[in-house]
């Protein structure tokens, strides 16, 4: 299980239109690996992602999650849940609702659906992920109204509670105070060793990549490069 890769791309490109963004890229996560990826703007390191999460279609190479192909919706599907994603900031501080029901919808086609309501099994799992990411104090305050770091916690328990063997963090740290970024840095260390995580995060900050990663590629020209 060890050195099984969990997420395999080879000779990727992809892009929008006429604009490639990666060419001929090749990644390979390891069960277990914590990868960073560093890269500046427009790089193409969201774009990576969205390849990951099968939102974007690669123009040629292979990507398998799992072992799976991204061939069908059912297979886009199957490995779709079995990855959690944390976006950029700011995404999840825009819903107006309560902590609870944030992280709650991260559950959403997992535990419950249109022909299932959340159970109170599912609410017992949302209490736990909230006093896991430290936010349980918080448990029924609206997302808008929290602080940065508060917000990233929300966002992190919503992909934790898909208890999905992969993580995809965007820039985790990136719009936080100094405190907010070692707590987040030290939830993410702690997260990992605790679900078994196979983490690909993306950080324009060098140390804070060195802090949480195993393996650092920087993505350039459109491929990933050892740094
Ligand atoms: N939906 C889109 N349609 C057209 N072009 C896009 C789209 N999304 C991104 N791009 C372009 O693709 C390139 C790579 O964007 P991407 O968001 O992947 O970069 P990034 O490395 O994540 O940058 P940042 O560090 O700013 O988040 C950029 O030139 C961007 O303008
Ligand atoms: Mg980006």
């Amino acid at each position: 299980m060890t050195h099984q890769a969990v997420v395999e791309i080879k000779n990727l490109s992809a892009g929008y239109g006429h604009h490639q963004v990666l060419q001929q890229l090749d990644l390979t996560l390891r069960h277990g690996e914590a990868l960073g990826i560093a890269g500046q703007n427009g790089a193409g390191k969201t774009t990576l992602f969205k390849i990951i999460l099968g939102l974007l279609k690669p123009q040629k190479g292979r990507v398998s999650v799992l072992g799976k192909t991204p061939d069908s919706a059912q297979t886009r599907r199957l490995m779709r849940r079995q990855i959690g994603y944390v976006p950029q900031l700011q995404t999840p501080g825009k819903m107006p609702v309560c902590v609870h029901d944030a992280v709650m919808m991260g559950r959403w086609g997992k535990g419950f659906g249109f022909f299932r309501r959340p159970t109170e099994d599912d609410r017992r799992k949302v209490s736990e992920i909230l006093h896991e990411v430290g936010i349980s104090h918080k448990h029924w305050q609206e997302v808008n109204l929290l602080s940065g770091g508060e917000q990233q916690k929300v966002s992190i328990g919503r992909a934790l509670i898909r208890e999905a063997p992969i993580l995809l963090m965007d820039e985790p740290t990136t719009y936080l105070d100094h405190g907010s970024q070692a707590e987040i840095i030290e939830l993410i260390k702690t997260i990992r060793l605790k679900h078994e995580l196979s983490l690909i995060m993306i950080s324009h900050d060098p140390e804070h990549l060195e802090a949480m990663s195993d393996r650092i590629l920087l993505l350039k020209n459109g491929r990933l490069e050892e740094r």
